[in-house]
């Protein structure tokens, strides 16, 4: 069967006099790790609620596999997995009992539920036992439930609102590792309000802001846009005479002192290596490169470039 994926078409989505989306428009066709961001209100759950025929579009549409989605077609359900970002579990009931309800809620009979639970629970590498009651797991636990929860039916495209949000590292990296295998023959799109959570592991990043789709881009190009040929170097000899150094050189722009650091521009890369070893005979340098802004950094920069 020939995979078509997403397809976002104009779409709009007002409530009463609030525009949370606004003409957006974009297609995810192979499966991968795909990431959502934008600030709070910006239209993530909203967008993610869309794709998943929970919401219905003021206007545009929303395509599955070339099949309109919408609130009566639930045939789409079945090629999605969708994790709210306020998803609730049953505390009374075992993990394994709460899967085995979820297994039901999709259809499968209670030979094949068997099946399909040990299986999520192997492939999520649930590490605490499933006879645990919901309510003792820890968040980190809870999270990999859920997560196990949505593949039950083993849906060909994941829709994760927030997945990774409130995770302390080391659970936020168990699960980062999860959605990295399963994006392997999955289209997995997830929602975070923080660029560290999905910078070092999508291959596409859309950006949202107050309904608007400002960016669809790799990471590499966004960061490439962003470090506008600026590079840095430390030096344990003196700043100012090592500033005067760098002003000198017909090549290099903009030369100012940031913290203990000089910051410059220049286009001429080959020429900056060959001059940086020349300054290396007259000055200790510790450390010299591309001047890469942190991530919080281009976050602000995307949001408000635009
Ligand atoms: N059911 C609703 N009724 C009214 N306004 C809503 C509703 N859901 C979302 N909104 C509004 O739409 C905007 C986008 O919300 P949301 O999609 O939840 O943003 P995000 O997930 O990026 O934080 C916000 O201004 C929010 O208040
Ligand atoms: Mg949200």
């Amino acid at each position: 069967m020939k995979r078509h994926g997403i397809k976002v078409n104009n779409l709009t989505k007002d409530f009463k006099d609030v525009r949370a989306l606004n003409e957006v428009s974009f297609t995810i066709e192979k499966p991968g790790l795909y990431g959502l961001i934008g600030p709070n209100a910006a239209g993530k759950t909203t967008l993610l609620k869309c794709i998943s025929s929970l919401l219905v579009p003021t206007e545009g549409d929303v395509f599955i596999d070339n099949t309109e989605v919408n609130t009566k077609n639930l045939t789409i359900r079945s090629k999605i997995g969708f994790l709210p970002e306020d998803s609730g579990l049953y505390d009374k009931l075992t993990a394994k009992d709460f899967l085995h309800i979820m297994a039901g809620m999709h259809g499968l009979s209670k030979d094949q539920r068997k099946k399909r639970v040990n299986e999520v629970v192997k492939y999520v590498g649930i590490d605490f036992s499933p006879n645990k009651i919901v309510r003792y797991l820890s968040t980190g636990q809870r999270r990999l439930l859920l997560f196990a929860s949505v593949l039950l039916h083993n849906p060909e495209i994941l829709i994760l609102d927030e997945s990774l949000s409130g995770l302390d590292p080391i659970n936020r990296e168990q699960l980062a590792q999860i959605m990295r295998k399963t994006a392997e023959d999955k289209i997995v799109l997830f929602s975070s309000h923080i660029l560290s959570d999905i910078w070092s592991l999508c291959e596409r990043i859309f950006v949202l802001k107050e309904g608007d789709l400002i960016v669809d881009d790799h990471p590499d190009s966004i960061l490439s846009r962003m470090t506008d040929n600026s590079y840095y170097i430390t030096t344990k000899s003196n700043l100012e005479e090592a500033k005067k150094y760098l002003e000198k050189l017909d090549f290099i722009d903009n030369v100012k002192i940031k913290g203990d650091s000089i910051i410059f521009q220049t286009e001429a890369v080959e020429k900056l290596n060959t001059a940086i070893a020349k300054m290396m005979e007259e000055f200790v340098i510790s450390s010299f490169g591309p001047n890469v802004p942190d991530l919080d950094q281009i976050f602000t920069r995307l949001v408000n470039a635009s």
